[in-house]
Parts: C-alpha cells; sequence; structure tokens
C-alpha cells in the first residue's frame, strides 16, 4: 500500500513538473511573437464574446502546443502560427459594414497570411496554419499537415469557449 503511494505521488509530481516545464517551453516560441507590437494590437479587437482577438490566438497557440507536443509533430510552428492565425487587424464585428467585404469568415486567413509574412518568415506548417483554419467554410483549401487539421479543431474549441463565456 505504501509503495503504491509512493508511485502515485511520484507520477502527480511528474505531470506538475511537465505541465510546468511545457508551459515555460511554450511561453519561449512565442514570446517574441506575443510583445510584438503588430500582435499586440490584435488587443484591440473583440472576437468571440468578451474575448478579444490577442487572447483567442494566445488560447489557440497554447492549444496547438500541447497537443502537436504531446503527438510529438511540429509544437513550435503549431504555437507560433496558433498565435498569428488570426491577425487581419480589424474588428469583424463592424467589418462588412465599413468595407463591404461580407465575406470575412473566407476572406480573413488570407488577410492575416499576409499580414504576418510582412513581419515573419513562414515556414511550410505555419503557412498551411495560417491558410486553412477556416476549413470546412472555405472547403476546397483544407489542411496539408497534421498540425493544420489539430488548428481547425483548436480554433473551433477555443472558439466555441470564449462565445459560452459571454456574460
Ligand atoms: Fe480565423
Ligand atoms: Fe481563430
Amino acid at each position: 500500500m505504501f509503495g503504491f503511494r509512493n508511485i502515485e505521488s511520484r507520477i502527480k509530481k511528474e505531470q506538475q513538473f511537465r505541465e510546468v516545464q511545457w508551459h515555460q517551453d511554450f511561453w519561449k516560441c512565442i514570446e517574441d511573437l506575443a510583445r510584438h507590437p503588430v500582435v499586440l494590437r490584435m488587443k484591440l479587437y473583440a472576437h468571440h464574446g468578451n474575448t478579444n482577438c490577442y487572447q483567442h490566438c494566445m488560447n489557440v497557440a497554447y492549444y496547438n502546443y500541447k497537443l502537436c507536443r504531446f503527438m510529438h509533430l511540429d509544437a513550435v510552428s503549431a504555437a507560433r502560427a496558433g498565435m498569428l492565425h488570426d491577425l487581419f487587424l480589424y474588428d469583424w464585428h463592424t467589418h462588412a459594414k465599413k468595407t463591404g467585404d461580407h465575406f470575412h469568415g473566407l476572406t480573413h486567413p488570407k488577410t492575416a497570411y499576409k499580414n504576418a509574412s510582412k513581419f515573419w518568415k513562414l515556414n511550410r506548417v505555419e503557412k498551411d496554419i495560417i491558410l486553412t483554419h477556416m476549413w470546412p467554410l472555405n472547403f476546397f483549401r483544407f489542411p496539408k499537415t497534421k498540425e493544420g487539421w489539430i488548428t481547425v479543431l483548436t480554433d473551433k474549441f477555443c472558439g466555441a469557449c470564449e462565445t459560452s463565456k459571454r456574460r
């Protein structure tokens, strides 16, 4: 009995240590993006519920990192692209009225990709994640990477949680 408890508490401690370690590793790989003035501008725009665009991207980046690292995929690219995937830099609630673009859902991945490309050299996985995260809305532009498919899920999951938290 004593031995079993010992093992149990050791496993718990190791899990806690891994949690902290992964959290630190996550922050290290997105820190430059998270502090960049262009990315910080996303804080100005409401996104889902009471969540702004910056917080939403941070949520997606975090889940991307954890899932991809757990599955031994490219967690760094998944986190970085998660942080940039909605870098369209306008309030989508008023966007159609102001610009006449009624297809924000379809057009914003390309806008985010263009904005992000101005400041960072994006790799194949990052490009795929940003351009295809709205699947199946843009049905013919589906992910070509596993990290892209994961982002399709994390983006919807985070969006649903953020919307349901609205008070
Ligand atoms: Fe999006
Ligand atoms: Fe998103």
